[in-house]
């Protein structure tokens, strides 16, 4: 479902995929191949919110002002809140992002982080826990499963969602 804001409408790449039940309101742009799962509202109505190519939004996260850069993976109820996300990063599930945190490309942030606000990750890190501290440097493995979950991804959007049109 798309909403105006204030005038402004979401902008979709004709390839961009998003479930009927995910709200799209306001400054929301949606690269190539992103895809917005069951259930997640992506509001943006100050400072918008982007979704680069080739990542997937899952169900039920809730996206406020935020930026997501290319082949990110933001997992089922990830709160992203007035922060950036850069290229090929996993949100895990349930992991929350407070204003102005930045989480740098090709990091891996576990499921149930929460990254307080001015954060700064360096990119590549592995970043665990309440408040999330970087545990280590992501390794071979975990970069194949960040390479893996937006494969996936690119492989059950079309299977699964309508375009955004
Ligand atoms: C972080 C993750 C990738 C595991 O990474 P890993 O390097 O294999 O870590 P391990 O399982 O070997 O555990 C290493 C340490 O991290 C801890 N740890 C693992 N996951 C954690 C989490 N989510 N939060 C806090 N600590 C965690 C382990 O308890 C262990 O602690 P210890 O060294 O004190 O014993 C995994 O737990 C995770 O969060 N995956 C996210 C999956 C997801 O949400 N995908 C998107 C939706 S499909």
């Amino acid at each position: 479902m798309k909403y105006t804001i204030k005038g402004k409408s979401p902008q979709c790449h004709p390839t961009a995929r998003a479930a009927d039940s995910a709200v799209l309101a306001g400054s929301v742009t949606l690269a190539e191949n992103a895809s917005v799962w069951y259930g997640a509202v992506l509001r943006g109505d100050i400072g918008g919110v982007s979704v680069g190519a080739n990542s997937n939004i899952q169900d039920n996260c809730v996206l406020h002002n935020a930026r997501v850069g290319a082949s990110v993976t933001v997992g089922h109820g990830v709160v992203l809140d007035g922060c950036t996300v850069e290229d090929n990063c996993l949100i895990g599930m349930h992991a929350t992002v407070l204003s102005r945190a930045v989480i740098g490309a090709g990091s891996l942030v576990a499921a149930g982080t929460l990254i307080t606000a001015d954060t700064v990750i360096p990119p590549g890190s592995v970043v665990m826990g309440v408040p999330g501290k970087v545990r280590a440097a992501v390794s071979d493995a975990h970069l194949a499963m960040i390479a893996d979950s937006v494969n996936e991804y690119l492989t059950l959007a079309p299977e699964e969602l309508p375009v955004v049109g």
